[in-house]
């Protein structure tokens, strides 16, 4: 990665007032990570250079037919002050399968890591420092589709680019747990669809539902199988998990219209330590509503990289609603698995999993 520095980097005084109250997604590193792959030249050099509009023709096929993918992963600075990185690896092969799915390059997995740590090199004082609560910087590599045709087909041009951004709390309320709306007029993704894949399409299609659970009260959706509108399958930028009387974790079983969360992964082998039986199977959303009523069911929880582990307060629908998880800040199963997550990423437990890659 050829370095182009950034000739007027934000100063120390300006990051530590980001990293005093970082938000999600608003502030952004001095540094970004470009590279151009062509169907005839293959993956071209790559740059670090000064963080920026890209170019971008109008005509730019991204633009049009939405050829596009990312990730999502974190860098966390540890006691001692060096940075980690947590299944950085798990992250490049869910984008090697997004981008067959999508009919993108696939970038190997070592030139992904390298280009994290080709990021960090220069923008590492970006990481918050340790000991500020959950606070993290948010990477972000991002592949699409740059070749400036309208025909409809795979681009014979496609650009990757990593950036980075210091990231407090998803959620503008913190640890407060969330209210879900069941979105019963639109689904996320189908059979056969671009579900699995992580493409911004998926998230493009999820906002309506969302749009609709934020007028009923709601902060996210929660997306259905779309051929039945029976089962449980995630919330747009989350997957879901239950807690039941007899300490099992459930989530929905991977359906194909499922993103596979490497933070849902993590849950399900963290699981037997916390002496719960993870279980993966389709669960109907009625299970949920007579669950919590009946008590079968004593948590639920959201999980992905950037919210980590969210209690869900409240299930809302047309003509219904039914209460979750007791009190402020979840469950106390919820807030174990919470912990023991965190403690692994922020270096205070041992990695028995060997989950943690030093950037
Ligand atoms: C994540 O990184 O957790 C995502 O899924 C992306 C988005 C919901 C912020």
């Amino acid at each position: 990665f050829d370095l182009h520095r950034n000739s007027s980097p934000a100063s120390a005084e300006r990051r530590a007032q980001i990293h005093a109250n970082p938000g999600f997604g608003v502030h952004f590193t001095d540094h970004m990570v470009r590279a151009v792959w062509t169907k005839d030249g293959g993956w071209g050099d790559g740059r670090v250079e000064p963080y920026g509009p890209l170019q971008l023709m109008p005509s730019a096929a991204v633009l049009h037919y939405a050829q596009e993918i990312f990730e999502g992963l974190k860098a966390y600075r540890h006691a001692d002050g060096s940075v980690w990185s947590f299944r950085p690896e798990a992250n490049a092969e869910r984008m090697q399968r997004s981008a067959r799915r999508i009919a993108l390059p696939e970038l190997p997995t070592q030139d992904f890591v390298e280009s994290l740590r080709a990021l960090l090199a220069v923008d590492e004082p970006w990481v918050p420092p340790a000991g500020t609560g959950e606070t993290s910087l948010y990477l972000r590599p991002f592949t699409f589709a740059s070749e400036p045709f309208l025909g409809v087909r795979p681009a014979n041009e496609a650009t990757y680019c990593l950036i980075a951004s210091p990231a407090g709390a998803y959620f503008p309320g913190g640890l407060k747990p969330v209210t879900l709306w069941i979105s019963q007029h639109y689904a996320r993704a189908g059979a056969g669809g671009t579900g699995a894949a992580k493409a911004g399409g998926n998230y493009a299609s999820s906002l309506a539902g969302q749009l609709e659970g934020i007028e009923n009260g709601c902060d996210q959706a929660v997306f259905l199988d779309s051929s039945t509108q029976t089962y449980i399958e995630e919330l747009g930028g989350m997957n879901l998990f239950f807690v039941t009387r007899d300490n099992h974790l459930v989530t929905p079983e991977l359906t194909g219209s499922i993103l596979e969360g490497i933070t849902r992964d993590s849950i399900l082998e963290l699981a037997p330590s916390l002496g719960l039986t993870p279980q993966e199977r389709r669960i109907p959303i009625q299970e949920w509503k007579d669950g919590v009523a009946s008590g079968e069911i004593s948590e639920v929880f959201a999980c992905g990289t950037a919210a980590v582990i969210t209690p869900v307060g409240e299930l809302r629908w047309e003509g219904g609603s039914a209460p979750s998880t007791a009190g402020e800040g979840g469950g106390e199963v919820t807030k174990a698995i919470r912990t023991a997550l965190l403690d692994i990423q922020y270096g205070r437990a041992e990695d028995t999993h060997g989950w943690m890659t030093r950037l």
